[in-house]
């Protein structure tokens, strides 16, 4: 397994659970099959509407001695009506609270889009607040406050761009030291990557393996399917392994953290073994030459609802 290291020398084992569309009857045996099988970072978050189910099994998992809290990296993200700085805190104790810990390792803000306090999803412009309302170095400051506390090892972002990261990083007193963005072959997000690499910013890939059981809404007809790609296949026979584990494969190569999301127990474990596949330069070359370009999550729930005062610039910089 490949780890990250943070500057204070905390290891994040590259390769994690991701939790989001695991539905709280399954997330809490998925989160047990993930332990038993070695994983030791769960990525979860506030709006996946699991971190009590996710509680449950940590748990359960230190209580029966299967592992220790200080051997499992969590991660969980502050979700958009939280950004005022009263209410930082209050997004964390909640999450602390589901998920029956009292430190988290890594805590993000989730998209650099801010709701008010009693809205889950904005419906109409009155459900935003903008940043001249609420700041980004508003909701940044609350984060710093709560890892002066001890209440977080380390601070992030998600979902952020360039331009958005650059503010954080010309206000902040501790600097981000994680970008957990869409990442996978048909969005290999060079340039960000990057950017971040060169600001001691490291980087997490959700939806790997092109998050086929994103909600309809969330869904396009003509959205490409990444693991249906031939090159993967290809690949994967070459290697005797699975197109999932290539996908995933590819991220560690890059020295990316990658957190592919899966409930069921065989490919849990199938996932954890791509930690073992070593992808050579004419497989990353032949990934690198694929024209398939595609971003699946791409914002527009928060920048096409009438009347938001955010648009696509806020979020991304290109495809
Ligand atoms: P399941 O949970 O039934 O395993 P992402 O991580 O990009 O969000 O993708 C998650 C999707 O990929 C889920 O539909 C998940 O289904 C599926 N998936 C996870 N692991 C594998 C695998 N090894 N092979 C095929 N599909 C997988």
């Amino acid at each position: 397994m490949k780890f990250i290291t943070f500057e204070n020398n905390d290891k994040l084992p590259m390769l994690g659970l991701g939790t989001w569309k695991s539905a709280p009857g399954e997330v809490y045996q998925a989160v047990l099959w993930a332990l038993e099988a070695g994983y030791r970072h769960i990525d979860c978050a506030a709006i996946y509407q699991n971190e009590k189910e996710v509680g449950d099994a940590l748990k359960k998992a230190f209580d029966d001695g299967l592992v220790k809290r200080e051997e499992v990296f969590v991660t969980s993200k502050l979700w958009n009506n939280a950004h005022e700085k009263d209410q930082v805190k209050v997004g964390l104790n909640k999450t602390l609270q589901d998920l029956q810990l009292d430190y988290l390792d890594l805590y993000l803000i989730h998209w650099p889009v801010s709701l008010k306090s009693h809205v889950m999803f904005p419906e109409k412009g009155e459900d935003f607040l903008d940043y001249s309302q609420v700041p980004l170095s508003e909701t940044w400051s609350g984060m710093e406050a709560l890892k002066a506390e001890g209440k977080l090892k380390h601070i992030g972002v998600s979902n952020f761009n360039q331009g958005k990261i650059k503010e954080l990083l010309d206000s902040c007193q501790v600097k981000p030291e994680m970008n957990q963005i869409e990442l996978h072959p048909y969005l290999p997000q060079n340039d960000l990557v990057n950017y971040c690499k060169k600001n001691g910013i490291h980087v997490t890939a959700y939806s790997p393996l092109g998050s086929a059981d994103r909600p309809k809404a969330r869904k396009k007809e003509d959205d490409p399917i990444l693991l249906e790609h031939p090159l993967f296949k290809e690949i994967a026979d070459k290697h005797g392994v699975s197109t999932a584990q290539v996908l995933i494969a590819w991220s560690l190569h890059r020295d990316i953290a990658v957190i592919p999301k899966s409930a069921n127990k065989e490919r849990i474990k199938q996932n954890l073994e791509a930690a073992d596949i070593r992808l050579d330069a004419a497989d990353m070359k032949a990934i690198e030459g694929i024209s398939v370009h595609h971003r699946y999550i791409d914002g527009t729930f928060f920048t096409e609802v009438p009347g938001s005062p955010f648009s696509q610039s806020d979020l991304w910089d290109s495809l």
